[in-house]
């Protein structure tokens, strides 16, 4: 009899942890409780009636086949429909370089096990998305990670680490960013900055992942293009896309793709060919379906409406509740899902965590969204699933909260 299978486990999972956001979420089972913690879009925004319809049609028109096993780099009818939605950003892509996921989560385990040796160095923002974080962290690289600025990555520290590295014959395996409205900070990376990456990414030889969830999600502003795009422009091959149709579709299909060059996907096909071996053709068909049949552009000016409306009541009410001599700190999306909250130092927010539940709202303590050495005032708050009364009202109660803390504080 086995009693002991710690030893057994492979060197890469033994001290892995899995995701740790879904620890706190057993806490949020009171219906009570405003959860602004979950990375979740709103139902409200989910197509019902049009995926009702398009099942319906795809499950009469080809049951056969969606009950098969099909290709692994995917559906030749989502690659095409892919190929169309990214030529609205001014990309353009050939069949051999895409390959379509099971999410984005995937997206980013194909390129953690492309890439990573262990001890491999992943250059990333501090704080960046919890789940690239434990992706890569499966393959045990050293991750060095900076400060994201108000205008996106750190690349002064970027180029000084990456000039350090070279001195001693080394170089990271890809630098890791979200350039549009970043999970957990909600920035946005300037045209400069991309520009800037893209210089480093030539000068020093380094591969840029680029990982774009909430890129149709932009409320206010103007769009900035895609590092990929720019790479195009500039001739260059250097930079991956990660997509995912999660937030602008839904996340229940777990469908995505990954972009780049031809020798990348290539491999990333292999791994898949060794991981989930294709991606359900059924959950294709319906991505195909979103893209092609259920008003694309209609249906993203609908969300931009009705995510930009929650956000702003947000802000609006953040603005009432926090005044400056609190010392709470926010960011100021112009679109996606989430903004960073920062509290005085001293506040810790995995114990505020606990206290705010008492207060019923809830939010995910920033310690996650790094690599290594925590930032632990921060949090992430997800702005999209609650209601606008909800949103308010978790205002409210995070702003008791805070203030109680802070007067136990001093
Ligand atoms: C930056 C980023 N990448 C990837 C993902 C994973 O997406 P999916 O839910 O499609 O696996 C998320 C989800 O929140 C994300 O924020």
């Amino acid at each position: 009899m086995i009693k002991d299978w710690q030893d057994r486990f492979s060197d890469n999972i033994k001290e892995f942890e899995g995701y740790s956001i879904g620890k706190i979420f057993k806490y949020l089972n009171n219906p009570e409780i405003i959860s602004l913690a979950g990375g979740l879009p709103s139902p409200d925004m989910f197509q019902k009636h049009e995926m009702r319809l398009a099942s319906r049609k795809r499950l009469e028109d080809d049951i056969d086949v969606i009950m098969q096993y099909t290709g692994v780099p995917g559906e030749q009818s989502l690659i095409n429909a892919v190929k169309g939605f990214l030529l609205r950003d001014d990309i353009r892509v050939n069949d051999e370089n895409i390959v379509i996921t099971s999410s984005g989560q995937h997206g980013l385990d194909l390129t953690g096990r492309l890439f990573i040796n262990p001890g491999d160095i992943v250059m990333l923002d501090r704080p960046t998305f919890a789940g690239a974080i434990v992706a890569f962290q499966m393959q045990r690289p050293r991750i060095a990670g900076y400060d994201i600025e108000d205008d996106g990555p750190n690349v002064e520290e970027y180029r000084k680490k990456l000039i350090e590295l070279q001195s001693e014959g080394k170089k990271p395996k890809f630098i890791y960013v979200i350039p549009d409205f970043q999970n957990p900070t909600g920035i946005t990376t300037s045209l400069r900055k991309r520009e800037i990456l893209l210089d480093l990414s030539y000068e020093f030889d380094v591969p840029i992942v680029e990982d774009s969830p909430y890129r149709d999600l932009r409320y206010s502003g103007k769009s900035i293009p895609s590092i990929f795009s720019l790479d195009q422009k500039r001739e260059g091959t250097n930079v991956i896309g990660l997509y995912t149709f999660s937030k602008i579709f839904c996340p229940g299909i777990r469908v995505g793709f990954n972009i780049g060059p031809t020798d990348v996907i290539g491999r990333m096909i292999n791994i898949k060919e060794g991981n989930v071996l294709n991606t359900p053709k059924y959950n294709q068909d319906m991505c195909t379906e979103f893209l092609t049949e259920m008003g694309l552009e209609a249906h993203m000016e609908k969300c931009r409406k009705y995510y930009g409306e929650k956000l702003d009541v947000f802000l609006e009410t953040m603005k009432q509740y926090f005044p400056p001599e609190l010392g709470v700190k926010w960011t100021k999306p112009q679109g996606g899902l989430f903004l960073w909250v920062t509290v005085p130092a001293g506040i810790d927010t995995n114990k505020l965590f606990y206290e705010a539940i008492k207060y019923k709202v809830a939010f995910v303590p920033g310690e996650v969204f790094y690599g290594e050495n925590p930032a632990t005032n921060a949090m992430r708050i997800n702005f999209s699933y609650a209601s606008k009364a909800q949103l308010t009202e978790a205002v409210k109660r995070l702003s008791e909260c805070i203030r109680a803390e802070v007067s136990r504080e001093s």
